[in-house]
């Protein structure tokens, strides 16, 4: 048994309203204690008991670490070229994917596991203690079992997307494309991953073929997520709650009736301010999901192209400026809300018993987050009571 007790918590966010004050359950001069990993106690920091170890954060502000349900981690090669002709007038468009296929397929399982590792790193350094990684940018056999046997090697929440676009191979044969994903490349990649995810939109895959894809994972033992409504609304939203998927993610384009659907459902709706930031396009407004009802969670999608960043203290800014977010259903957003759209109820909050996950904030509140875009505000970031960063 290992303990260790982190002291002099200036006001931490729980996110457990039985031990602190709402939603965030926020406590101040609080103490919490980790034993093997796990949140065992919290309480008065005048109070708490002996550890091991005990760690002063001298007044910071603690937040339950950040869990990124929406990322692509396993890539190579650099589209800056793209973003900039972007940003000069170029539209996005999901072809961009191919660019980074080619460099995908081409990389050695050595430049793929450093470039993730450097990613992951980034990661931790802005709060996030889970995140979800897909493949999808191999697009083909063995290269997509590839990219999945490596985001395994940093994370259980890996995903399955050999239904990214199809690639130029296949170009004119799209169904024989499906054929292939739900066939011989689900079978490849299966043992890999937790997840299957689907691009249904425009230039992508329509919603046959990814009903298609997405039931033959479930049958192979995955569980069904998709990227829905980004570029267009081709259906994907009724799809995802047709499939019980765990997230419909993207929505920057939702009917009223979609809304309904979703607040309806299971399927979290995930929100990625860091694509329509760097696409720059329009943003969705939160406010409509909030009231209908639905459970909203904030991902990075961190990916080469539409958006790449690891900062989901960027991404909760965005959400608050531009989507309508509280900075409070931001912060809920970004953990819990991610931890709902991973089906997880062990990490998001800290409540006795759950994984001892968090990041220790050089401000005093939560709300600084968003209240100072673009600053590096977090000291430390701590996973299953380990310290996996420190500034
Ligand atoms: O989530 N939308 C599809 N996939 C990624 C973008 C991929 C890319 O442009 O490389 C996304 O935004
Ligand atoms: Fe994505």
């Amino acid at each position: 048994m290992s303990s260790v007790a982190i002291t002099d918590i200036g006001s931490l966010v729980s996110n457990d309203s039985n031990i602190g004050d709402g939603a965030l359950g926020i406590r101040t001069n609080a103490a919490i204690v980790v034993v093997d990993g796990k949140v065992a106690w919290i309480g008065d920091s005048d109070k708490v008991a002996d550890a091991d170890e005990k760690v002063s954060v001298s007044g910071k502000t603690v937040i339950p670490g950040f869990v990124d349900s929406h990322a692509h981690l396993v890539f190579a090669g650099d589209r800056s070229e793209e973003f900039s002709a972007r940003m000069n007038g170029e539209t996005y468009s999901a072809g961009g994917i191919k660019t980074t296929v080619a460099a995908t397929r081409a990389a050695s399982d050595e430049e793929l596991r450093a470039n993730t590792s450097r990613l992951v790193s980034e990661l931790h350094r802005s709060g996030v203690t889970t995140f979800e990684s897909k493949s999808g940018y191999a697009l083909d056999v063995a290269n997509e079992a590839r990219s999945l046997r490596i985001a395994r090697e940093f994370t259980n929440e890996t995903t399955f997307l050999g239904a990214h676009v199809v690639p130029v191979e296949f170009a004119n044969r799209s169904d024989d494309y499906v054929e292939l994903v739900a066939g011989e490349m689900l079978h490849a990649a299966k043992s890999h991953a937790k997840w299957i995810d689907v691009f249904c939109d425009r230039g992508a895959f329509d919603v046959d073929q990814a009903r298609t894809i997405l039931r033959a994972g479930v049958d192979a033992g995955l569980q069904p997520r998709i990227h829905a409504n980004q570029l267009a609304n081709i259906g994907a939203v009724k799809l995802a709650v047709e499939l019980n998927c765990a997230s419909a993610d993207h929505l920057s384009h939702l009917t009223d009736k979609e809304i309904d659907a979703l607040a309806g459902s299971n399927t979290v709706a995930t929100l990625l301010p860091g694509a329509e930031f760097s696409t720059r396009s329009t943003y969705p407004d939160a406010r409509r999901l909030f009231a209908a009802g639905a459970t909203v969670a904030l991902a990075t999608d961190c990916n080469p192209g539409s958006s790449f960043t690891t900062s989901m203290a960027f991404c909760m800014a965005v959400a608050v400026r531009d989507m309508g977010f509280s900075p409070e259903q931001a912060l809920l957003a970004a953990t819990v809300g991610g931890a709902k759209a991973l089906r997880r109820s062990d990490i998001g909050a800290l409540s006795v018993g759950m994984r001892a996950d968090f990041a220790v904030l050089n401000a005093p509140s939560y709300i600084h987050l968003s209240y100072r875009p673009g600053v590096d505000l977090v000291d430390s970031t701590w996973v299953g009571g380990k310290n996996v960063y420190q500034r």
